[in-house]
């Protein structure tokens, strides 16, 4: 898409980290937004910020796991361009300590909140023939580090999902661009993501294990050398350029190779973490 200028783009996960970066990055680029989020305070003061940049932006509570939450959201914006499917939560492992709370918690997040979202918004940026897509997956999406097993299954579901959605809208010779966004560590609050987790889906308590695994997540987490501005900066040109994957991390792209060279050679796969 060439033209972002008084187009609006719809971020879920806006009240923070990645989503809130992203919006902040459309405006500077005279969009509109339509921010959504399960953090009602965190929503006001990205809409408030944005606001002060001279565009509109409205804010609304969204849990992406519901359907009818993001129907509804999507039914309330009168324009729509970018859609950025971008809400995520992290929970951690070992998947044999891995509860079916922590599935269905992430499950919803992560992968439903993206399916809702092209459920709902994409039949209309088809039809208006114009408009971008741009889902928040993670390099995890490309590799499976150890101890975060649930998370690397949502993110991986998340680039099929894609690239599917690529091919399906190319086969119809739609205009309708995707993009994939996959980075590494970038300090964000995603490493305290059970902030937000709803109290029906919660654990009663870690094992040991499990402390430890999120303590090292915590401190990758913010040893991340890009910032949430550095990526949605990224978006921005992927969005221009109609780029697919965004991997905003090269150093990555090793293991990457890594892993598609023992999927060709069919050799057990290497811990992307130890390479
Ligand atoms: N930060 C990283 O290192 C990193 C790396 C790769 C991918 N990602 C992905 O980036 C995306 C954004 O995460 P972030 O790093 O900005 O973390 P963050 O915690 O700062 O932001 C995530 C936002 O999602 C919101 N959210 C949680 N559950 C929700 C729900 N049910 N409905 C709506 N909103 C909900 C949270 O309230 C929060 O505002 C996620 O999909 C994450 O997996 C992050």
């Amino acid at each position: 898409m060439n033209t972002l200028r008084g187009r609006t783009a719809a971020v879920t996960g806006a009240a923070s980290g990645l989503g809130r970066a992203m919006a902040l990055a459309f405006a500077d680029e005279g969009m509109h937004l339509a921010l959504a989020d399960v953090d009602e305070k965190g929503l006001a003061l990205t809409k408030e910020e944005i606001e002060r940049k001279g565009v509109k932006a409205s804010s609304t509570r969204v849990d992406v796991s519901r359907a009818s939450d993001v129907d509804a959201f999507a039914a309330s914006l009168k324009e729509v361009h970018v859609v950025c499917n971008n809400a995520g939560v992290s929970p951690v492992g070992p998947l044999w300590e891995n509860t079916t709370a922590d599935w269905q918690w992430a499950l919803g997040v992560n992968l439903w909140g993206v399916i809702h979202g092209v459920r709902a918004f994409v039949p209309r940026l088809v039809a208006q023939g114009e408009g971008h897509v741009v889902n928040t997956a993670s390099v995890a999406g490309l590799i499976s580090p150890p101890g975060m097993g649930i998370y690397n299954v949502t993110k991986h579901a998340v680039v099929a999902l894609s690239e599917s959605l690529y091919h399906d809208l190319r086969v119809q010779g739609s205009p309708v661009g995707v993009s994939v966004l996959c980075p590494a560590y970038v300090p964000t609050g995603i490493s305290n993501s059970e902030r937000n987790r709803p109290q029906e889906l919660a654990n009663p308590a870690l094992s040991e294990r499990q402390m430890a695994l999120k303590q090292n997540l915590k401190k990758a987490v913010s040893s991340g050398k890009l910032t949430a501005d550095d990526v949605a900066r990224a978006v921005v040109a992927a969005i221009k350029e109609n780029h697919f994957y965004i991997l905003t991390h090269p150093r990555i792209k090793g293991a990457i190779q890594a892993r598609m060279e023992d999927i060709l050679q069919e050799r057990a796969p290497r811990n992307p973490l130890a390479l």
